[in-house]
């Protein structure tokens, strides 16, 4: 029997790829394809043998992602049962609030494709040629299965491009405010879902908010704050906290988001934290709790070096900005820098800081975006919760 008209054949490196468990085959990879970009391919090692189907897009650097190993078809009831999988999933974890992630691309077994909850409101991204052609058929699943008041599709991410589709941000169904208010555990939080970061929130340090409200006390410092995210839960339980960020709207939310919480206890600086970091640090200035959370200092594996650098400096600063029993809870979001690089990173900011840091925890991403052992980039948050002692 020939192969279907539609198809793709990987070579060695490609095969071995997939029946690792990886979805992703590179361009370099694929040693023959016949299809358009957002063609669903059945793939085949040079031997005949079937690998599985495939979201194809031949313009794309990750030409083929394996969706199904199966002979099942992806047709609008497969996506339907990938999206009620997703959501089971994510009421097995009972979450304490109502802005959680439904679907998280490659780990829920839709590559390309994110589905977040905002209240009654759902925000997607997608960024895979195959998923925007199916559209039509995810927006009625969540309609059935979810009736929200309103769908956004927030095209405006950068991996759009890579696979030649539209950049923008538009309703896909009902009406969608620019803003909503949504609650993660004690604390309740405008997101703002056209313009915000990410789908409007960082949804994915959820639950290392909620723990560094337990931690905090006394005086805390949230350097890299974004609207809040870490603050707003260390205010219900520290004197003061101060939050810095670099961006004016970032802070102009986190002070709409401490009146919603009636919260008088936040002071806003805007500042470059490096700079801010280093002054307060050579003041002498002592704080009980830290939050470091900066943006991807390594975006590529080219960036490393660079990135440890980074990263080393304001851990080195907050470290020494601690009183004896504060707390550091630090983050990093590069995928490319690994939990290894990172420890080691602190190790020798606690060393050259003169510091004795005793590890509370390593905590990583919120389960409402799953990690899956056999796709690494599906594991890329990474959060340490140190004590000076
Ligand atoms: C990963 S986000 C922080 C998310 C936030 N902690 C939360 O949990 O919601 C990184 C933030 O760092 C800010 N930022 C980036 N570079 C900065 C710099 N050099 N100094 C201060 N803030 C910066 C960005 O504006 C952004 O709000």
């Amino acid at each position: 029997m020939g192969r279907p008209e539609r198809s793709a054949v990987v070579g060695k490196r490609g095969a071995a790829r997939a029946r690792s468990g990886h979805p992703w085959i590179y361009r370099s990879d694929v040693a023959e394809a016949t299809g358009e970009p957002g063609d669903i391919v059945p793939v085949f090692d040079r031997a005949g043998s079937f690998l599985g189907r495939a979201f194809y897009n031949p313009g794309s650097e990750i030409s083929l992602r394996i969706a199904e190993r199966g002979d099942e078809p992806i047709d609008e009831h497969w996506f339907r049962d990938k999206i009620q999988h997703a959501l089971a999933y994510r009421a097995s974890l009972e979450i304490d609030g109502d802005a959680y992630r439904i679907l998280h691309a490659e780990a829920d077994g839709v590559p390309g494709l994110v589905v977040d909850r905002y209240g009654d409101h759902l925000v997607l991204q997608v960024g895979s040629a195959a998923v925007e052609r199916r559209l039509e058929w995810v927006v009625r699943a969540l309609g059935e299965l979810l009736s929200p008041v309103g769908i956004l599709l927030r095209g405006d991410s950068a991996s759009r491009k890579h696979e030649g589709l539209d950049t923008g941000v538009r309703t896909l169904a009902g009406e969608v405010p620019e803003t909503v208010v949504v609650r993660e555990g004690p604390v309740r939080y405008e997101a703002d879902l056209w313009r915000g970061q990410k789908t409007g929130s960082f949804l994915d340090q959820r639950e290392n908010h909620l723990a560094a409200g337990m931690y905090s006390s006394g005086r805390v410092l949230d350097v890299f704050s974004y609207a809040g995210g870490f603050a707003l839960h260390a205010a219900y339980h520290a004197a003061e906290v101060e939050v810095v960020d670099s961006s004016g709207p970032a802070l102009k939310a986190a002070r709409r988001n401490a009146q919603i919480n009636g919260l008088s206890n936040i002071a806003f600086t805007r500042a470059r934290a490096f700079d801010l970091l280093r002054e307060r640090s050579d003041a002498g200035e002592g704080y009980d709790m830290v939050v470091l959370d900066p943006p991807a200092f390594a975006k590529t594996r080219r960036d490393l070096s660079r990135a440890r650098r980074a990263y080393k400096e304001i851990n080195l600063r907050a470290m020494k900005l601690l009183i004896p029993g504060g707390v550091l809870l630090t983050c990093s979001c590069s995928y490319h820098f690994s939990r290894e690089l990172f420890e080691d990173t602190l190790r020798s900011a606690a060393a050259d800081a003169g510091r004795k840091m005793r590890v509370h925890e390593w905590r990583g991403q919120a389960a409402d975006h799953p990690e899956v052992l056999t796709i690494p980039e599906t594991c890329y948050l990474k959060c340490a919760v140190l004590e000076c002692v």
